[in-house]
């Protein structure tokens, strides 16, 4: 079977307030396509995360300490879509990228996971986990329809890309640091630089558009971007 590794944007599964509809649809699709493809979740703590950091940045200033909350939200995501897919889902989350491909491998469950170790996205954890599977394709589902030149709520001009190169996407956020992406940027700069060393099949889809995730996921034409690597 075929592997892929999603990236499910915390703001898909967490936004202001938990959707259990809408968490209910995604599982639901994620068992569809799970017949025909081996399935691996990363999902991101979206406003669960935000919360809790914000809190804790007036309490702390360790930066790890902020991230291992962050982690933690990650991870309390990704249980709240194992519950939401039942037995179709390995009952527990993954803590590294090898703990999920040994899971992957030897049984026939989606995983779920979240984030791994402080410094980093749930982007750049679906990127090195797709980076030690064989053959993976990667899909980052966020909240944008496409990846855009610039900022498409402050730029009237800014146009979408249906595809671009890797080398593209890193210009436009500015580099591979940490740091250096936007905050509009879709995907950070270090998930980027995997991609890049790696040649991992990418795609940008809204994740809130079940139709597009399944299409994408299954290898079907979709509504999103394409990245060339
Ligand atoms: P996310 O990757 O979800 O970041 O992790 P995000 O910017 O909130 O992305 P969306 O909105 O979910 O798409 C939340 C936070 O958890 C920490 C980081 O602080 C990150 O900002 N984190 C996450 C880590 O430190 N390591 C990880 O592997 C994952």
């Amino acid at each position: 079977m075929e592997n892929v590794v999603v990236s499910m944007g915390g703001s898909i599964i967490a936004p202001e307030t938990i959707d259990p509809v809408h968490v209910g649809a995604i599982a639901g699709m994620l068992k569809r396509v799970c017949e025909q493809v081996k399935v691996y979740v990363i999902v991101g703590g979206g406003r669960t995360a935000r919360k809790y950091i914000d809190a804790a940045r007036e309490l702390c200033a360790d930066e790890a300490a902020l991230d291992t909350l962050g982690i933690c939200a990650t991870r309390l995501n990704a249980m709240l879509l194992i519950t939401a897919i039942g037995e179709k889902a390995f009952s527990q989350v993954p803590e590294s990228v090898s703990e999920a491909a040994g899971i992957g491998r030897n049984r026939r469950r989606i995983v779920v996971m979240g984030g791994t170790t402080p410094g980093h996205s749930t982007d750049y954890v679906g990127a090195e986990l797709a980076s030690i599977l064989e053959d993976a394709r990667f899909v980052n589902a966020t909240n944008v329809d496409y990846v855009y030149t610039r900022d498409p709520k402050k730029h009237a001009d800014a146009e979408r890309l249906e595809e671009l190169t890797i080398d593209r996407l890193i210009e436009i956020n500015g580099g591979t640091a940490w740091n250096s992406a936007g905050a509009n940027a879709v995907m950070d700069g270090p998930a980027c630089a995997l991609i890049k060393r790696h040649r991992i099949p990418t795609s940008v889809v809204n994740g809130s558009d079940m139709e597009t995730l399944e299409n994408v996921i299954l290898g079907k034409p979709f509504k999103g971007t394409k990245i060339i690597v």
